[in-house]
């Protein structure tokens, strides 16, 4: 089987490859590498031991997508191509809703156009907003997003139901993602932020390596049991197995199914900075700042569906977490950058 991975380049994408290429899979990337490196793809290949197609190109250049589709006999698409940052789309709306819809619509355009069905997208649990009950499950209603990138994702997911009840020969996941972190246990893909890292892990870990010196905690007085936000921090090797399950399960049973892909335990901030120090023996230092705009102080996944059906659970904990994350940091300091290909 072959399967195409747009924005393969990028942190999601390029485990995501490893994944398929580790379960031979052929792999075919597109990426525009605007917020990802060609790097990323040729250590896959190393990890792998198999070679990767990498076309690079925009996802919105329909015809390009659609020649790579036949010309490379693609079977399913996962689809991770688009932007990301939360900050940065409350800035620049305009640029958020029309790459990330865009990029999605054009690609639906050219999988229609040469009988590609199948498709699995990278959501968010930002779609729920800030729920009512925790653990949230996937059944809770799609909320408000605090953030133009959130309601991209949210619309996605109602183009692509709508595409799919139209049509059933559309198989679609939406998966919906808590917090990936974390990287390859190897130390050689990871997570390679631009600039400031607004996500909390690469900036601890940017902290640890003395690339930053203190990690701002936005708030510590939420209704919390230390007072910190909670999150449901997700490895991304495990994210990654989960879009090959869902990969399998859409292609056999149809549909437009929607899982979350989190652990259901949630970690609070504090609590990754001392799993940080007593894994790593690196003490972080930090002081509590007021909250961050948009932030909600707890979001936990109800992992039971994609277990059921699935047959996929989270399987590596906080500790792992933070040993890759810090692997990878200690041995990438300033990321891809260093490498020879840049
Ligand atoms: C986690 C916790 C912060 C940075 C966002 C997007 C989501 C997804 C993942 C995807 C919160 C606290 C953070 C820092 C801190 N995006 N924090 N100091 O906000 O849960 O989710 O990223 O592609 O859609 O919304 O993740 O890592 O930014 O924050 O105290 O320097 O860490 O307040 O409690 P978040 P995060």
């Amino acid at each position: 089987m072959t399967i195409l991975i747009t924005g393969g380049a990028g942190y999601v994408g390029s485990h995501t490859a490893l994944v398929l290429c580790q379960a031979g899979y052929d792999v075919i990337v597109i990426d525009n590498l605007v917020n990802a490196s060609r790097e990323a793809v040729v250590r896959v290949e190393q990890l792998a031991g198999r070679r990767i197609v990498f076309v690079e190109a925009d996802v919105r250049d329909s015809d390009t997508v659609a020649s790579a589709l036949t010309r490379y006999g693609v079977d399913a698409v996962i689809h991770c191509a688009g932007l990301k940052a939360v900050g940065e789309s409350t800035e620049r709306p305009l640029l958020y809703y029309q790459t990330n819809i865009d990029t999605t619509l054009s690609l639906c355009s050219a999988m229609e156009r040469v009988g590609v069905k199948t498709l699995v997208f990278s959501s968010s649990a930002t779609v729920y907003g800030d729920p009512d009950e925790l653990p949230v499950t996937e059944n809770a209603p799609v909320g408000w997003p605090s953030n133009p990138y959130g309601w991209s994702k949210l619309m996605i997911e109602r183009i692509l139901t709508d595409v799919q009840a139209a049509d059933s020969d559309w198989s679609i996941a939406l998966l919906r993602y808590f917090n990936p972190v974390g990287a390859h246990e190897s130390g050689r893909i990871g997570e390679d932020p631009k600039g400031i890292p607004n996500n909390l892990m690469p900036f601890v870990t940017q902290v640890a390596v003395g690339r930053r010196a203190t990690l701002s905690v936005f708030g510590g007085d939420y209704a919390t049991a230390d007072g910190t936000g909670v999150r449901d921090y997700i490895h991304v090797m495990d994210l990654a197995e989960g879009h090959l399950r869902a990969m399998h399960v859409i292609a056999e049973r149809g549909g437009c199914r929607v899982w979350n892909l989190g652990t259901g335990r949630g970690t609070s901030v504090l609590e990754v900075v001392e799993a940080f120090k007593r894994v790593t023996g690196r003490p972080i230092d930090y002081r509590i700042v007021p909250r961050r705009a948009g932030d909600i102080a707890a979001c936990c996944a109800a992992p039971e569906r994609a277990q059921a059906e699935l047959d996929w659970r989270a399987r590596r904990g906080l500790d792992a977490i933070v040993r890759d994350a810090w692997r990878w940091q200690r041995q990438n300091p300033e990321g891809y950058m260093g490498s020879d290909r840049e």
